[in-house]
């Protein structure tokens, strides 16, 4: 039990723990806690379908590697990152989304901007459902680009994988599947400026 509670008789205490456990449950995680989670933990932790944690005392546990990797944080950043892997070991699918974007075939900058890590600079990009067939992705960067692209599907497998290098059309394609949601993650040091999805 948590030692602020010892002080209480047992009745209490017990009741107390639960209302402090439904609050940390129901604290809502910002879209932006997902995309530092794609950023850096999702390299490693990504596909990982395990089953459950096996840190059973919790977040405090793993605190200190998860402070380590998960760049500039506070308490609640940490603490919704230990919340996002917990969901992606348990269910081995892509955390559910606050405000997901509209699927769409034109991305401007200004639509891609909040998918973009502040801190990392990668990308992580929810595109939705891309119909069903061969889809070819174009990406407009601010300069010449070299870095890597991965699309990954609800379950978070790798549907396609492309390395873009100076001097090549940056673009890649896949078979998307019907119903299917679609997440792109796009590590470069240029800015992305526009995306289209044919
Ligand atoms: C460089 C690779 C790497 C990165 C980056 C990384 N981890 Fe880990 N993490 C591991 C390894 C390896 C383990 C131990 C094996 C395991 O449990 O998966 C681990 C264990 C954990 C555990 C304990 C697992 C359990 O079953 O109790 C948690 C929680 C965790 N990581 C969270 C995170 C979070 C959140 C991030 C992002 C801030 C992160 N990790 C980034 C490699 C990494």
């Amino acid at each position: 039990m948590d030692r602020r509670l010892k002080s209480w008789p047992q009745p209490v205490a017990a009741l107390l723990a639960t209302a402090m456990s439904l609050a940390a449950a129901a604290e809502a995680v910002p879209d932006a806690a997902v995309v530092r989670f794609n950023a850096i933990c999702a390299t490693c932790h990504e596909g990982e379908c395990s089953g459950r944690l096996s840190f059973d005392s919790g977040a405090a546990a793993a605190r200190n590697h998860v402070e380590r990797h998960a760049g500039p944080s506070d308490a609640s950043l940490l603490r919704q990152l230990y919340a996002i892997l917990r969901h992606t070991k348990e269910n081995c699918h892509q955390y559910p989304l606050t405000n997901p974007p509209q699927a769409r075939s034109e991305w401007t900058a200004e639509d891609i901007a909040p998918w973009r890590d502040t801190h990392f600079g990668t990308y992580f990009i929810p595109l939705g459902e891309l119909g069903t067939g061969q889809r070819r992705l174009e990406f407009e960067f601010d300069g010449p680009a070299t870095g890597s692209a991965r699309l990954a599907d609800e379950r978070m497998d790798t549907a396609a994988e492309e390395r873009f290098s100076r001097g090549s059309e940056p673009a890649m394609v896949l078979t998307a599947v019907a119903g299917m949601r679609y997440y792109l993650h796009l590590q470069t040091e240029a800015v992305l400026q526009q995306l289209r999805i044919r």
